[in-house]
């Protein structure tokens, strides 16, 4: 079996690790904050002290950070950078929600080393990488993806081929902008229709009982009727992603005003102090 690497043991990595560990891979993981690979340790991985001991010891290198900046910091660090780890034996899968403008500099630098690469960001949350049911969006050659699919699979329910690298994190923006811009707007109407005299519960039954409301929505409404708003897709890594999805339409030479517009009302939550709440916890800016 080939050796696996996970670098970033989040919220995410960390789930994601554990689902590889049980299928039987030889695990090497490294985290930052070391004390976070303990638990992993104690259940049979090894222990990389930097990124760059992490790709020397794996065949294959996952990376599942916060955003761009700790993804240079663990590839590009100059003396324990990822990157010093490789070589043409090994394939790199960077699976954090990124820039597609960083991953293709990141491809570069990977090419440099012979080394194969592609992005693998995903879609679903805690309670999906836990449960290995995520959806990997894949951007790489054909090749790599089949290659690759079988170790994807103990992580994911979905192997979504986007097309040549930078297409999965450009479909992945793509697709947690979709889901935020529902979320916000609905929070916004959910405020609405309470200042219009509709009980919170019976809007939100009322709405879901129409076709607008898309089966993500729903279970987000689901959550917002429970005031369940404890951390899965937090609201700073919401922004993030909106952030980095204005700035690829502006790179690209375009416009996205309900991109903008939807990142203010996750930046006014952030404000509010609410960025570590799950992404419904926006309704609570609209909440009378
Ligand atoms: N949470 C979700 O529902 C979800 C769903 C799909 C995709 N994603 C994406 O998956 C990625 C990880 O999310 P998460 O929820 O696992 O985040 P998280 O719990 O905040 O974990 C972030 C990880 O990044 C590391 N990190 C941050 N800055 C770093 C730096 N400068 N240098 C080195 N390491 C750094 C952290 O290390 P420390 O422990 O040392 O801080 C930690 O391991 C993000 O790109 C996110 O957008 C998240």
């Amino acid at each position: 079996m080939k050796t696996v690497a996970m670098m970033g043991l989040g919220a995410m990595g960390s789930r994601m690790a554990e689902r590889l560990l049980e299928a039987g891979y030889p695990l090497v993981v490294y985290n930052r904050t070391q004390s976070k690979a303990n638990n992993l340790v104690e259940k049979g991985a090894m222990r990389a002290a930097t990124p760059r001991q992490a790709a020397e010891q794996a065949d294959i290198v996952f990376s599942m950070v916060t955003d761009d900046v700790a993804s240079q910091a663990i590839w590009t660090h100059p003396e324990t950078g990822g990157i010093l780890g490789l070589n043409a034996n090994k394939i790199v899968i960077e699976s954090s929600t990124l820039t597609p403008s960083w991953i293709q500099q990141l491809q570069g630098k990977v090419q440099e080393t012979e080394a194969t690469f592609m992005d693998a960001p995903v879609a679903g949350s805690r309670p999906q990488a836990e449960q290995g049911i995520l959806v990997f969006l894949v951007g790489g050659s054909e090749e790599t993806v089949q290659e690759m699919t079988p170790i994807l699979e103990v992580m994911g329910g979905a192997i979504l081929p986007a097309g040549p690298t930078g297409s999965g994190s450009a479909l992945k923006l793509a697709v947690n902008v979709l889901f935020g811009v529902q979320i916000a707007a609905f929070s916004e109407m959910l405020g609405l229709l309470e200042r219009s005299g509709f009980a919170r519960d019976i809007a939100i039954e009322m709405l879901g009982k129409t076709p607008v409301v898309s089966p993500a929505l729903k279970g987000a409404s689901g959550l917002i009727a429970a005031d369940n708003f404890a951390p899965m897709f937090p609201i700073d890594l919401v922004e993030k992603d909106f952030r980095y999805a204005a700035q690829t339409a502006e790179r690209l030479g375009t416009t996205a005003p309900v991109t903008e517009a939807t990142r203010q009302a996750y930046q006014a939550a952030q404000e509010a102090g609410l960025g570590g709440l799950n992404i419904v916890g926006v309704a609570k800016l609209y909440q009378p």
